[in-house]
């Protein structure tokens, strides 16, 4: 290829890609997480974060926080599979690419920390059901009795009833309980089905981390998008970092999270980056997208953040020097 056709490419491509300016973070430290149950997560995290700490610790201390919430369908009180028993996922990534996750833990209240320790403590990223339990033993952690939350116990004899599996759109928004649990018990208790957030510390640095007990009724061994890292999780510390909720095999199959901040590095904000991944998910298929949520969330390196989702209802929390506040999502369908 001669010279000047070259130089006349490579500006032609340059052209086409608009680069974030990372000269100009204007937001930190923030965190935002999946859904209204959010704000409480983000007042965990913001202890880390607004004294200086790292964004790591403080997306753990946020899903540890959210574990240890009776009746929230993240953690031990969360929704059993079909069998009867509560399985749980999660993952975590801080800003050097560093990751760990558990996914089908069982009787361990704080899989996120199982994770942290998978990724510091290992030359592994995933354990998965009885050797990520075991390495959970190994490393301390204590093995509950296994038994269901009084209103996980309710909600599993009500569907034994039917044994329905079909996802309700939005369930979230509903009393009843059906395979993905609902925004708020009767009594106020937040309840949803994964807990997702994103942090960026004082130092520019971010971080992730996923909790969940999955969807509910699933099958035994079931695996969603959130221990995986790339669907329900992605940091890319130069980039941004996005997470999801809603139905993980719809996430999986578009790798949801990297293809959000992938459309972040083409210069995309992060809410139109969120929109892109949604489309990509409706245009596949857009019946079956009709019948399904899927929502995205994510932050770029300058601290600016947006989320999509395919139906109405997604709403997150942020939590910054400025605000403390619960946004409702975008929607396509
Ligand atoms: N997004 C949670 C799951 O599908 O398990």
């Amino acid at each position: 290829m001669d010279r000047k056709k070259f130089i006349a490419m490579s500006s032609l491509g340059l052209a086409a890609i608009k680069w974030p300016n990372k000269s100009s973070i204007i937001n930190k430290p923030i965190v935002i997480s999946t859904w209204d149950s959010g704000m409480a997560v983000n007042e965990a995290a913001w202890k880390i974060l607004s004294s200086n700490g790292k964004s790591i610790d403080a997306v753990e201390a946020g899903a540890i926080y959210i574990e240890d919430t009776i009746n929230c369908c993240v953690g031990l009180g969360g929704y059993p599979d079909r069998d009867g028993i509560v399985t749980l996922d999660a993952c975590i990534m801080d800003e050097k690419s560093n990751c760990g996750s558990v996914a089908g833990l069982e009787q361990i209240q704080h899989p996120i920390s199982v994770a942290r320790k998978v990724m510091e403590n290992t030359p592994h990223i995933m354990l998965v059901g009885n050797g990520a339990l075991q390495f959970a033993l190994e490393n301390g952690f204590k093995k509950e009795d296994g038994k269901l939350s009084s209103d996980a116990d309710n909600a599993y004899k009500k569907w034994l009833e039917k044994s329905d599996y079909q996802p309700e759109i939005n369930i979230e928004n509903k009393k009843n309980h059906g395979p993905f649990a609902p925004a708020f018990f009767d009594d106020g208790t937040p309840n949803h089905d994964t807990m997702g957030l994103v942090a960026m510390d004082v130092h520019g640095d971010l971080s992730g981390a996923v909790t969940t007990s999955g969807m509910a009724f699933k099958v035994h061994g079931r695996v969603g998008d959130s221990p995986i890292i790339g669907a329900g999780l992605f940091v890319d510390n130069e980039i941004g970092a996005a997470t999801s909720s809603g139905v993980g095999e719809e996430v999986i199959r578009i790798c949801g999270t990297h293809t959000v901040v992938e459309y972040m590095r083409q210069g995309y904000s992060p809410e139109m980056a969120c929109k892109k991944a949604v489309e990509r998910i409706v245009n596949r298929d857009t019946q079956k997208a009709s019948g399904i949520q899927v929502g995205f969330l994510a932050m770029n390196k300058k601290g600016e953040f947006g989320a999509y989702a395919i139906q109405k209802g997604f709403v997150y929390s942020v939590k910054t020097n400025n605000e403390n506040k619960i946004y409702t999502s975008k929607y396509i369908l």
